[in-house]
């Protein structure tokens, strides 16, 4: 594993052959970054849009063995975020990025949902959570954010050199309204519990833009079982892919199976406007309450890596099957 820490000035570079490395840009498509060598032979990452800013909050390019060609030369690059992170992931299944998207994006996607709210209103006296499920045409600025502010970016790179995009022909807005005081005693995983379903409506990750400050608990957090994406693995290869099919589940609950697994304790999870999270599909998971502001706001979307519907069971038998990157770092 080679690591650059590219915003640290003393940082090295990367000195590369030339005549041995096909580097340049699109080296390979649908990745997020592409490199070139200056005549000074350092690497220098760029994102897919060429966004200089983007790239430098993004700390350290990670090269991972599995993208190296076997005479060494680069075949592609993509990945970012430090191998503590991918580690972090691989083991916890879920990841927060500080800071990932600018605030006039988040002032452009406060008016989107804005704007959703008041044609759809909830309930006058409805408090806890309270979904909209959209097509991506019916909120640009969100199908705009995740292709243009470097959240497809973030997800790609978990699962290089795969491509990842809409599992389905929606993104979430999901909302907690004051007044429910609640902490999940479980989680779920999604994807079931549709009547007359005959197979999961499975996908690769979670993704998540965060609108308001959740950096305390009791704010409409949503709350995860770290690890639970191993625990699900071990439970779909001892029990079967198709254990959470069953009504004793209610759509997707391992809790509440006989017997159930142990994934340990849940925790909120703590982010604050700007942010961003990645989370594995097969992370237990649920909401709570929110006891803090009038509304909490979050924008989720549900991405599938190119080919997953062909594999998806595969996928529940092998957590990371998908997710070569963070297999490399771990
Ligand atoms: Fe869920």
């Amino acid at each position: 594993m080679l690591e650059l820490d590219l915003a640290d000035p003393a940082c090295p570079g990367l000195l590369l052959d030339p005549a041995r490395s096909r580097i340049g840009h699109g080296v390979e498509d649908g990745h997020s970054f592409d490199a070139e060598i200056e005549q000074d032979m350092v690497l220098h990452g760029y994102n897919r849009l060429g966004d200089a800013s983007t790239a430098r909050r993004r700390l350290t390019l990670v090269f991972s063995p599995l993208l190296l060609e076997p005479d060494n030369e680069l075949r592609t690059l993509g990945l970012v975020g430090s191998v503590d992170q991918l580690r972090d992931f691989g083991r916890q299944g879920f990841l927060v990025l500080s800071a990932m998207i600018d605030e006039d994006v988040l002032v452009e996607l406060d008016s989107e949902v804005d704007r959703l709210i008041t044609r759809k209103p909830p309930p006058a006296d409805k408090v806890g959570f309270h979904h909209y499920f959209e097509h991506p045409t019916d909120l640009p600025v969100a199908d705009r954010a995740l292709r243009l502010s470097g959240v497809q970016s973030l997800a790609e790179q978990l699962i290089a050199p795969l491509a990842i995009d809409l599992a389905f022909d929606h993104i979430q807005v999901a909302t907690s309204i004051y007044g429910w005081d609640h902490e999940p005693g479980g989680g779920h995983i999604d994807g079931y519990g549709t009547p007359g379903q005959t197979e999961p409506r499975t996908f690769t990750m979670l993704a998540a833009i965060y609108l308001g400050d959740e950096t305390e608990a009791g704010r409409g957090n949503l709350w995860v079982w770290p690890g639970s994406h191993l625990g699900h693995e071990r439970l779909f290869r001892e029990r079967g892919v198709d254990i959470l099919m069953s009504e004793e589940s209610m759509g997707g609950h391992a809790c509440l199976l006989d017997p159930a697994p142990d994934f340990g304790d849940g925790q909120p999870v703590l982010a604050n406007r700007g942010d961003v999270l990645l989370a594995h599909h097969l992370l237990a998971h649920n909401q709570s309450g929110n006891m803090w502001n009038p509304m909490r706001r979050i924008i989720y979307y549900r991405l599938a890596a190119t080919g997953h519907k062909e594999r998806w069971a595969d996928t529940h038998t092998n957590a990371l099957l998908e997710y070569a990157p963070v297999r490399a770092a771990l």
